[in-house]
């Protein structure tokens, strides 16, 4: 198969340049290209990025088919410009041995539309007592994790850090100390105390954090935080990567573009890590422009309609975000002057890249991985329009800028909205 695109703004070397893109024998090219394409795009205004990859999506095969499959799930995230993302383990079977991990890695074979990885879990069952067979599952995983859950025991998490280092591997953590949580489901701030929720407080996320910290100076492993929320789980991971620390950390659109005043009595509002106050919305976005937070991820956390329409304490925690993302740091970040859209770049597929050794290049010569924005088209987000079969979004109805129009992921067309040229 042939792909040429004419004329693009073409990402290259940390900035961007007007040129031709062709793929051919699904390597990617930049330049004019001397091949006659079976399908050509021009691209005047058009932007070329290179493929994004988030490392914390749920795709909900096995086991809950009904929320999501691998399928939809890889459509959704062509959709919004991905072409890698790393699966997490809250599934059916959940991935702890390399028999369950060979139920899901099965389904990706044969359904997915892009790069996916899967996370094995940390510990039998996610239950956070004995661990999972991290040997086992070392060879094909992006790293382990119970994510969902937090590890509550220092001693079950030192031993899973000494075997994930043995082993060359990451811990991914999900920060969140059970005993703190007291049946609470938003941020302990000024709209719960109004409205007379149940608060989370901050300390459950980064006490946790704090703990971890101390395991990784003492062990050596190599360390991820998953969705990082508050300003204290900002300051402590600045000072341990001032401390030499192997340590990164991702957080999500919506913690750096919502904050607690924000909230409604809607589902579309609940998700865990819960949205929290505007001084931590502050720190996070300091810590991206400093570059303490290493990457964005969405937590894509597709959920059925009935789960998600029970207001904020009734519903289930999660929201959808691979088909959103992009559009909304471009005009929340870029558009709103906190940073470049080279810096999304780094954070969307450089970073992600590096820190996990994902097989999502955007070198000429390497299967292509990239996509094409339209960055003037402005619109409102419309669930209706997502090929995620999770709708619930706090973002319905923000106008926001960008458009997908292509996403080739491994040197094929994974996602496509787009009149070609005549030939
Ligand atoms: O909001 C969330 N949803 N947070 C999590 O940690 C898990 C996720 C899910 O699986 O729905």
């Amino acid at each position: 198969m042939g792909i040429l695109l004419k004329h693009a703004m073409v990402f290259k070397n940390g900035t961007f340049e007007r040129d031709c893109v062709s793929v051919s024998d699904g390597l990617l090219r930049f330049g004019r290209a001397d091949m006659n394409p079976e399908q050509l795009f021009a691209c005047d205004d058009l932007y070329v990025l290179p493929g994004f990859a988030d490392v914390h999506v749920h795709l909900r095969e096995p086991g809950f088919s009904y929320k999501e499959t691998i399928k939809t799930g890889t459509l959704a995230a062509a959709h919004g410009g991905y072409t890698t993302v790393c699966a997490m383990p809250n599934l059916n079977p959940v991935p702890d041995t390399l028999e369950h991990l060979h139920a899901q890695l099965g389904i990706i074979e044969k359904d997915a539309c892009i790069h996916v990885l899967p996370y094995g879990t940390i510990t039998v069952g996610q239950r956070g007592e004995a661990l999972a067979d991290l040997a086992a599952m070392a060879p094909y995983v992006a790293g382990f994790s119970d994510d969902g859950r937090g590890v509550q025991s220092r001693a079950v998490m030192r031993e899973a850090m000494l075997l994930a280092k043995s082993l060359g591997k990451h811990i991914v953590a999900h920060c969140e100390d059970n005993s703190l949580l007291q049946g609470g489901y938003i941020h302990d701030g000024e709209y719960c105390a109004a409205h007379g929720h149940k608060g989370i407080c901050s300390e459950s996320e980064w006490g946790q954090i704090a703990r971890d910290l101390e395991l990784v100076a003492e062990t050596g492993c190599s360390y991820h935080v998953c969705h990082i929320s508050t300003k204290e789980s900002v300051a402590l991971i600045r000072e341990a990567k001032r401390a030499g620390l192997n340590v990164t950390c991702e957080t999500a659109p919506h913690y750096l573009l919502l904050d607690d005043s924000m909230l409604q009595e809607d589902g579309r509002f609940k998700m865990n890590p819960p949205i929290r106050a505007m001084a931590d919305r502050e720190a996070l976005l300091e810590g991206i422009c400093d570059g303490t937070i290493d990457m964005i991820a969405t937590d894509h956390a597709p959920h059925a309609k009935d789960e998600k329409s029970r207001g904020l304490f009734g519903s289930l925690m999660g929201v959808v975000g691979l088909e959103t993302a992009f559009a909304l740091l471009y005009t929340g970040l870029v558009l709103g002057g906190i940073c470049q859209l080279s810096d999304l770049v780094r954070l969307l597929h450089d970073a992600p890249n590096r820190r996990f050794g994902l097989k999502n290049d955007y070198i000429p010569g390497q299967p292509a991985n990239f996509t094409v924005f339209d960055l003037r088209e402005q619109y409102r987000i419309d669930p209706d329009e997502f090929l995620s079969m999770g709708r619930s979004t706090p973002f319905a109805g923000w106008r926001v800028n960008g458009r997908c129009k292509l996403t080739v992921a491994g040197g094929n067309i994974a996602y496509c909205d787009w009149k070609q040229e005549r030939m």
